[in-house]
């Protein structure tokens, strides 16, 4: 679809038009205003456990540049900014509040409003305090109620003015590729602690959503990444289960908890060996399947599997670490992933718009009291080529978003209930196990003067924005 006629589509009144970014990933001070280490702090002084030694010390500055950020937001007339607060600025250490870490997020949510910016913010992405892994991190179930008190402190000083409140952010990444595959902080490889920090995050963001409910929170959700699970031959039983099993890990080990208060029975038997049902304690799954507003989804590719180990092209979850690291499918080590004629971004994903539409129109049919969805996260790292004249023409991330975007009209056509959709990102930045080396962002950030630069592909966003605003 061209960009003129997308211009032309309809969208659903009240559309949210936004974009995100991640506490960890942008604002630098890792060690300003308070603030102590998160496991990603740690995890990027291990040897080889981020691409090319990055660490999160500077990132893109926004901590300092945050008005001047805000006000390109403004520029590109963005709706609304999806952030995440850091718990270790919070409350460093899991101790006490720290005054000026709060207050750096009250002036990022004033600044926001008085431009007109509809602040979303995230409690959870992926910056536990250090401290907390040294008592177990998320494999402790204590860290669920350490999280809900740190989701009450966030609410108390901002929860006046901010009204759309996500627990998690794409918990997968959090559990089992933190505590699986390792490719994440805190870099483990321990299957059984992995599927409990999948229970106990599912845990903690219950409590939240409990606490910040009776606190007066009216818009609480969370945010999935979800996949379409595609067998490489679907005659194939092999290829079939190693499907139901992705499907089972990547999806609806979240969803159905989530939604429904169950685990899946066979998620259940999968993962008996690593001790899921012992964990399980009367009450949890009352708390997991509080009411929720919203469902934010990420979607950034399909995954096509095989059950067969010939036909593995690697697989598009392992992170870009050098150390070596383990897998995340707990229990189904021997699933593969081929590759099929796609096109691929710098991160090796496949481009497949349509993925995005299959999967919202299932989210509707198979689980019929769904919450509204907003996509939270969509978007493409490629390898940006910067102009003599200094801009960035970056015709393959403009499509991406382009394509994905005329893949959500198509399916709101179909029936599904999309209120919103976040580009990722708007600002290059530290793409946790690869560094620095993969750029996502609308904006350009020239990591050693730290200048941000719009892209071709922000130009075109805010066309859009603009069109969808008039029509
Ligand atoms: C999902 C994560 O939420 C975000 O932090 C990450 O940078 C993007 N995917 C791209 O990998």
């Amino acid at each position: 679809m061209s960009e003129r006629a997308l211009a032309g589509a309809t969208w659903p009144k009240g559309f949210i038009w936004g974009s995100a970014t991640a506490a960890a990933q942008v604002e630098g001070a890792a060690h300003e205003g308070g603030k102590e280490d998160s496991i990603w702090d740690a995890f990027a002084r291990v040897s080889g456990a981020v691409h090319g030694g990055d660490n999160l010390e500077i990132a893109d500055d926004h901590y300092h540049r945050m008005p001047s950020d805000v006000r390109l937001m403004r520029e590109l007339g963005l709706d609304s900014y999806r952030f995440s607060t850091s718990w270790a600025r919070v409350r460093p250490g899991d101790r006490a509040v720290n005054p000026d870490g709060l207050d750096f997020y009250s002036r990022l949510v004033d600044e926001l409003l008085e431009s007109g910016i509809l602040p979303w913010l995230t409690l959870y992405h992926w910056d536990l305090p250090q401290t907390l892994e040294e008592t177990g991190g998320w494999a402790n179930r204590d860290t669920a109620f350490r999280f809900r008190d740190y989701a009450e402190d966030v609410y108390e000083a901002l929860g006046d003015r901010v009204t759309h409140w996500t627990t998690f952010n794409e918990p997968f990444c959090s559990s089992l590729l933190g505590y699986a595959s390792g490719v994440h902080a805190p870099g483990r490889q321990e299957p059984r602690a992995a599927v409990a920090a999948v229970h106990h995050q599912h845990l903690a963001h219950g409590l939240a959503v409990n606490t910040l409910r009776t606190l007066g929170a009216q818009n609480l959700g969370i945010t999935l990444n979800l996949t379409n699970a595609i067998p490489r031959d679907a005659e194939d039983p092999v290829d079939l289960d190693a499907a139901r099993r992705l499907d089972s890990l990547a999806n609806r080990i979240f969803l159905e908890p989530l939604l429904l208060g169950i685990y899946p029975e066979d998620t259940l038997a999968d993962l008996e060996p690593y001790g899921l049902g012992d964990i399980i304690l009367p009450g949890d799954l009352e708390t997991i399947s509080a009411p929720i507003d919203f469902l934010g989804v990420n979607h950034y590719h399909d995954d096509l599997v095989s059950g067969h180990p010939d036909s593995a092209v690697g697989d598009s979850h392992s992170g870009g670490a050098e150390r070596p690291t383990g897998s995340p499918w707990v229990g189904s080590e021997h699933i593969t992933f081929p590759s099929r004629d796609l096109p691929r971004t710098a991160m090796d994903w496949e481009v497949n718009p349509d993925g995005l539409r299959a999967l919202l129109v299932r989210l509707g049919a198979e689980y019929p009291a769904l919450p509204p969805l907003y996509i939270t996260e969509n978007g493409a790292a490629y390898d940006d080529v910067v102009s003599a004249d200094g801009t960035v023409h970056d015709t393959e991330r403009t499509a991406f978003i382009r394509d994905h975007l005329a893949s959500v009209a198509e399916a709101i056509e179909q029936g599904a209930d999309v209120r919103g959709y976040f580009v990722w990102s708007l600002l290059d930045n530290f793409e946790w196990s690869y560094g620095y080396d993969k750029r996502f962002g609308i904006v350009r950030v020239d990591y050693d003067t730290l200048e941000r630069t719009i892209k071709d592909s922000g130009l075109a966003y805010a066309r859009l924005i603009q069109a969808a605003h008039s029509a």
